[in-house]
């Protein structure tokens, strides 16, 4: 193996990986399957993925998994997806809580069949101990969603003006505790954010791969960390190598 973030402590892992796992559709069309085939392939490299997650150190992924935009797809592929997240829960549920994952759910539940929302709130409460990985599962979110339900609920809590600082709102988020993501990963090449962590991602690193969501192995999954561990992440300042404070 060659040298990796792992092996090197010099290079860094980042805390927060997200991901945009996109690219099912396409995945199953170029295989003349249907899309269903490519969400289902989907899962089953998510769970690689978080497996290599632990392995490498990883304190936190988020998984864009469901947009609020996507209700806008044939019902049948709507209603599949909603499917394939409740056999995920049924089947990988305890292997997960083995593994040490603690789930968490980002976005509304409300909109969800009520049997689903009591699956997620069972997973997120069976796993809230765990402390291997913190997996922020985004199902029906979007960032436009969240900041106006932050809005909404500062407005409820009587919060003054004066009050409202970066910090203040992050508390007010769905991932509110969760560092922001240090990495940003979008498969199958799309150079937009859909809608993802768009308070959250003010400095994340981006890495952007052609490949589609259920080919994006262990080793395609390391070499954005390599990729991201050779970045300068400056926040606006100067890279100044006799100051060691400027870039936190
Ligand atoms: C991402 O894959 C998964 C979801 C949005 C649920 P897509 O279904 O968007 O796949 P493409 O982009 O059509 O290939
Ligand atoms: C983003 O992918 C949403 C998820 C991966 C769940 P989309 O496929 O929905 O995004 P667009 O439509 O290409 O922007
Ligand atoms: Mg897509």
């Amino acid at each position: 193996m060659s040298t990796t973030s792992q092996q090197d402590p010099a290079k860094q892992v980042p805390r927060h990986v997200a991901i945009i796992m996109d690219g099912n559709g396409r995945w199953a069309l170029k295989r003349r399957l249907p899309r269903l085939a490519g969400h289902k392939a989907g899962t089953e490299n998510l769970r690689r993925i978080i497996k290599a997650c632990v392995e490498f150190g990883i304190g936190y992924l988020t998984i864009y998994a469901f947009s609020t935009e996507n209700w806008g797809r044939p019902r049948e592929e709507v209603q599949g997806l909603m499917r394939i997240l409740e056999d995920v829960i049924d089947k990988e549920l305890s292997e997960l809580n083995q593994q040490g994952v603690q789930i968490r759910h980002l976005g509304r539940l409300d909109q969800l069949a009520p049997a689903l929302q009591k699956k997620v709130l069972d997973a997120v409460n069976t796993t809230r101990n765990n402390t291997q990985l913190v997996l922020n599962v985004a199902f029906n979110y979007g960032g436009r969603d969240e900041i106006v339900h932050a809005i909404q609920q500062m407005l409820i809590d009587g919060i003054k003006p004066e009050s409202v600082t970066p910090d203040l709102v992050s508390k007010y988020m769905y991932t509110a505790g969760v560092p922001d993501p240090d990495l940003i990963i979008r498969t199958s090449g799309e150079l937009r954010i859909s809608n993802f962590l768009i308070w959250q991602a003010a400095y994340s690193e981006w890495y952007v791969t052609p490949i589609f969501w259920p080919d994006f192995s262990k080793d395609e999954f390391r070499k954005a960390l390599d990729e991201y561990a050779s970045r300068d992440r400056r926040y606006g300042k100067v890279a100044d190598p006799d100051f060691e404070g400027s870039n936190v």
